[in-house]
């Protein structure tokens, strides 16, 4: 992504995590109900997923290995706390993910501010194996655990006026260095959508990984994941989801326009302006491992293609 300014976060800010409080507790019980108590050790051995005896969702790449988990822990773009993707995991874990609410607002008939919880109690938690493709040409494959966005939305009743979602990040400035010191980007983190992509079912609000809750560093406690789109859509720690006539300027959007569009859908065929987008470099392959094709949709095109028909994907990138 493009850096504009650099600080080094000094290691004085960098104090003992604080401890998970009950309500984290309970999402966690909630979560080793949805994904299976046997599953943490064995995913961070990286076992194959068949060799589990877990209810996964239809939506799930059941046939795709997870990247090992301690390589998508510590190999993170948290801009928040850092520039440097290895150094979040410890500068994330003074962040504060509990207690959380979360506000849904704007073209809604049902517009409330709702405790984490309470918002679980609700979904059932599915456990999705997803491929994840960042801008920068790197890719994974993450078991996600979470619901679709559109069963919350739904819940909310969007009015006929809601044709986009807004999503923000919550400030933390005093546990998230770069929003005090301003560096980078402007805050809070803004993401959006299409009201047809946000009810797309693949659309995932995720809650955990690899049958355990989000670590810090990786957006708990409620992240959004939309795998047929570049990895920087997929907007962590959410504090608000706002339903709008119309488009959201989002944060790297507005950074860099000619850089990163507003749909940023995985396309090998349209270059970003400084490198191509027609391969990526897996995550925990070897180095002498070729790359990866990059593939249209990141590989949903069955399912997605169709919300971008009469598109010219090279202008709407
Ligand atoms: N969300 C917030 N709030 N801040 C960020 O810096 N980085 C984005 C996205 N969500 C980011 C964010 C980018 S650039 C990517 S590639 C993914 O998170 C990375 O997710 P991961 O760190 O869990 O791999």
């Amino acid at each position: 992504m493009i850096i504009k300014t650099h600080k080094d976060i000094p290691s004085s800010e960098i104090t003992d995590e604080k401890v998970f409080n009950e309500r984290r507790t309970l999402i966690k019980a909630m979560l080793a109900t949805a994904a299976g108590a046997s599953i943490p050790t064995a995913w961070a051995n990286n076992a194959k997923p068949n060799a589990w005896n877990v209810a996964k969702s239809d939506l799930s790449n059941a046939a795709l290995t997870p990247t090992p988990i301690e390589l998508v822990k510590n190999y993170t773009n948290y801009y928040e706390f850092t520039l440097n993707k290895e150094d979040s995991t410890k500068l994330a874990q003074n962040f504060i993910a509990d207690p959380w609410s979360l506000e849904i607002s704007g073209e809604v008939e049902k517009a409330g501010t709702y405790h984490l919880e309470d918002i679980l109690q609700q979904q059932t938690l599915e456990e999705r194996i997803y491929r994840f493709r960042c801008v920068e040409a790197w890719s994974m494959v993450v078991p996600w655990v979470g619901f679709s966005l559109a069963n919350l939305l739904k819940l909310a009743k969007p009015l006929s006026t809601a044709h986009f979602v807004k999503f923000t990040t919550i400030q933390q400035p005093e546990t998230m260095p770069n929003q005090r010191n301003k560096v980078m980007l402007e805050w809070p983190y803004v993401e959006g959508l299409r009201i047809d992509e946000a009810m797309h079912p693949l659309t995932m609000l995720a809650v955990g990984m690899y049958g355990d809750t989000l670590p810090k560093q990786n957006g708990a406690p409620l992240r959004l994941v939309v795998p047929w789109k570049y990895g920087f859509k997929s907007i962590k720690a959410i504090v608000k989801i706002e339903l709008l006539k119309n488009p959201p300027l989002t944060t790297w959007n507005k950074s860099a326009p000619a850089e990163y569009g507003f749909y940023a859908n995985v396309n090998p065929a349209v270059s970003h302006p400084r490198w191509s987008q027609n391969s990526e470099r897996q995550l925990g392959s070897g180095f002498f491992t070729s790359r990866r094709q990059t593939e249209l949709f990141n590989g949903y095109g069955e399912q997605v293609a169709s919300l971008y028909q009469d598109m010219d994907l090279r202008h709407f990138f």
